[in-house]
C-alpha cells in the first residue's frame, strides 16, 4: 500500500518528538521525512528520512521537501534565541520559508502550532510574531492550513524553563477553575497536541482553521477517530 508522505520541521523538540513518534507509527504514512539541524542517532526508523538542512540556505534542500502533509513545531524562546530578530528567524522566517518550498513541492496541507493569542497586532512580541506567521502563511494558497495554537505546553524538557515551570505550577493548581468557556486556558500536554496535529491532519479540512487547547485537548481524547466522528467536528 501507498501511504502519504509527511514532512516535519522541529521533530527535535517537545511537540515535534511525539508527533514524529506518532506518524512514524501510523499508517496513513509510508514515508516520514524529518528536517534536522545535526543527525540524530536516536531517529532511527524505517520509515524515516533525516534530512540535515541549514534553515538560512531552505532552498537549497527543496528535492528532499517533497510531502503531502507538512507539520511544523518549530519554535524558540527570546532567552535561547537571544535577540528579537534571532527569534523571528527561528518562529516566523524559518516556518514559512519551510510552508512555501513545501508548497512549491506539491504539498497541499500545511498544520503549525502557533500560540494561544496570536494576533498580528498584539503589544506582545511573542504573540504578535506567531500572529504575523499566521498571516503569511494564509497567503500561501494551501488547500487546508491547520493553525494549532496552544497555551502553556506541559512535558519534560531536557533545558529547564523557569518561566514556564512557574506557569505549569500556577496552570495545574488553578485548572478547577478553568472551565467552561476558560478551558482553553489550561496548560495542554505535549503528547495531546502532538496527537491532535496528527488526527487534524487526517480530517485535512479544506480552508484555514485554529484550534485553541480546549479543542485540540477534545481531539486528542476522541478515542476511536472515525469518519463520523471527524465530519461531526466540522
Ligand atoms: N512552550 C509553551 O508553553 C508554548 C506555548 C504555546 C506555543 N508554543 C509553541 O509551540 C511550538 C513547539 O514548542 P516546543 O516547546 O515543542 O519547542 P521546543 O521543544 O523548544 O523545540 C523547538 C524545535 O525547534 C527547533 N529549533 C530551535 N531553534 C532552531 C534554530 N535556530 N534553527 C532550526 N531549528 C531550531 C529545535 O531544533 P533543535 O533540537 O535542533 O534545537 C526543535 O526541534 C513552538 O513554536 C512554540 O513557540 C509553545
Amino acid at each position: 500500500m501507498i501511504g502519504k508522505t509527511a514532512l516535519v520541521a522541529g521533530a527535535t523538540g517537545l511537540v515535534g518528538k511525539k508527533l514524529l513518534r506518532q506518524l512514524l507509527e501510523s499508517t496513513e504514512y509510508t514515508q516520514v521525512i524529518a528536517l534536522v539541524r545535526q543527525p540524530v542517532q536516536q531517529l532511527q526508523h524505517m520509515k524515516l528520512q533525516q534530512v540535515v538542512v541549514d534553515y538560512n540556505k531552505l532552498q537549497d534542500y527543496r528535492a528532499d521537501m517533497k510531502a503531502d502533509d507538512v507539520f511544523c513545531c518549530l519554535g524558540t524562546t527570546i532567552k535561547q534565541a537571544g535577540t528579537q530578530k534571532q527569534m523571528i528567524e527561528i518562529d516566523v522566517i524559518y516556518p514559512f520559508a519551510v510552508a512555501q518550498i513545501a508548497y512549491e513541492q506539491g504539498a497541499k496541507q500545511f498544520i503549525v502550532i502557533s500560540s494561544m493569542g496570536a494576533d498580528p497586532k498584539s503589544s506582545i512580541f511573542y504573540t504578535r510574531i506567531k500572529g504575523e506567521l499566521e498571516q503569511r502563511l494564509q497567503q500561501i494558497g494551501y488547500t487546508s492550513l491547520s493553525l494549532i495554537r496552544p497555551s502553556l505546553l506541559l512535558g519534560k524538557r531536557k533545558d529547564s524553563r523557569a518561566g514556564e515551570q512557574f506557569g505549569t505550577v500556577i496552570s495545574q493548581a488553578l485548572s478547577f477553575l478553568m472551565v467552561g468557556p476558560l478551558r482553553k486556558y489550561r496548560g495542554i500536554e505535549a503528547s495531546a497536541v502532538a496527537l491532535a496535529m496528527y488526527r487534524i491532519a487526517q480530517t485535512a479540512k479544506p480552508g484555514s482553521h485554529v484550534y485553541l487547547s480546549d479543542r485540540l485537548q477534545r481531539i486528542a481524547d476522541e478515542s476511536q477517530p472515525s469518519t463520523a466522528s471527524t465530519k461531526k467536528r466540522s
